[in-house]
């Protein structure tokens, strides 16, 4: 079959597509004729060799996300029927013609969709969904902050924030990216954040009246985490998922070649960009008193 291969650290340069060896499906699992996959800040960071793929994924063959047909079940795989359009997450690996996964994480592919808009559904869409429903209590009424909210996983909250009935206020560095939340995906209140560190809170507070956010949807991290605090009502719950704006944020992680090296974790077991934050600390206080925190920082 054929994948997209990266032969280096860089940029797109670095993506070849090759041919690599066919898959078959082992006991449970279901062989998917891949039709689109998506782009992840995640495959970008694997390309410059800052996000190795977890262990049994393949190293060199980026893609978290699939769309496609099964085209093969192995023995006892009840659930699925050849030719059935599926998409799913997948640990690395979706760019290539041919995927294996077992059978009860895929997801059938709602009859309205094609396979391009289906492949950019699970991973923004299930990561929004699991931070803002099933861990963050979403609501009709909800006030709902979104650091970030023109990226992928931003926007997807947004979408499910504003069909959920919150209220959705999203921060940006981006005029541009802020006028097309508003424009195409109903954005009520766009935030330009293009100091540093960001100034937001006030303008949150005269939003939402003095009480604050109910719910903070951080995508960003490092130096918003102060301000963040301080939009958020008493019992908030902030949600923070990963942090690609750690203190030092332009700092390259670097071994003793001078090779890019994933950002080491510190025995609080947070990764850079919540370290020095306070968040362990934040962590600590907020178990204590009952505010919620849930950190996701992969
Ligand atoms: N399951 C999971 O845990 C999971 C899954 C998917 C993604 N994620 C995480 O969720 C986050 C968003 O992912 P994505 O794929 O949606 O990313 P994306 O589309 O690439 O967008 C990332 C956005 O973050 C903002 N940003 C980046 N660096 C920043 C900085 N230094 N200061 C302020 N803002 C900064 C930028 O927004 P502006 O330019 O608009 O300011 C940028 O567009 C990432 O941290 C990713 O690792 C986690």
């Amino acid at each position: 079959m054929k994948a997209v291969r990266i032969t280096g650290r860089g940029g797109p340069e670095v993506l070849e597509l090759c041919e690599v060896p066919d898959l078959s499906p082992g006991p449970g699992q279901a062989m998917v004729r891949v039709r689109g996959s998506a782009i992840n800040r995640a495959d970008l960071l694997q390309c410059l060799g800052q996000y190795p793929a977890p262990p049994g994924a393949p190293q060199d063959i980026p893609g978290l996300e699939y769309a496609g047909e099964v085209v093969a079940l192995g023995a006892g795989a009840l659930d699925l029927n050849v030719g059935q359009r599926v998409m799913g997450i997948v640990s690395g690996g979706g760019f290539s013609e041919q995927l294996v996964v077992h059978e009860r994480e895929c997801m059938k592919i709602p009859a309205d969709l094609d396979f391009t808009e289906a492949a950019a559904i699970p991973e923004a869409f299930l990561t929004a969904f699991d931070a803002l429903v099933l861990q963050g209590n979403l609501r009709v009424g909800t006030r709902l902050l979104i650091h970030a909210v023109a990226s992928g996983v931003g926007t997807a909250a947004l979408q499910l924030g504003s069909l959920a009935g919150a209220l959705v206020i999203g921060t940006s560095r981006s005029h541009a990216k802020l006028d097309r939340c508003r424009s195409e995906l109903a954005l009520a209140h766009g935030i330009l954040c293009r100091d540093n560190p960001p100034r937001f809170a006030n303008e949150v507070r005269a939003i939402t009246g003095p009480l604050g956010v109910d719910l903070v949807l951080d995508l960003v991290g490092g130096p918003y985490l102060n301000e963040t605090l301080a939009s958020m009502s008493p019992r908030g719950r902030l949600l923070q998922v990963d942090a690609p704006a750690p203190p030092d944020e332009q700092a390259p992680h670097l071994d003793r070649n001078g090779s890019p090296q994933p950002p080491p974790r510190g025995e609080d077991g947070l990764g850079p960009g919540l370290r020095g934050t306070g968040a362990s600390r934040l962590r600590r206080r907020a178990t204590q008193s009952g505010r919620g925190f849930g950190l996701f920082n992969r």
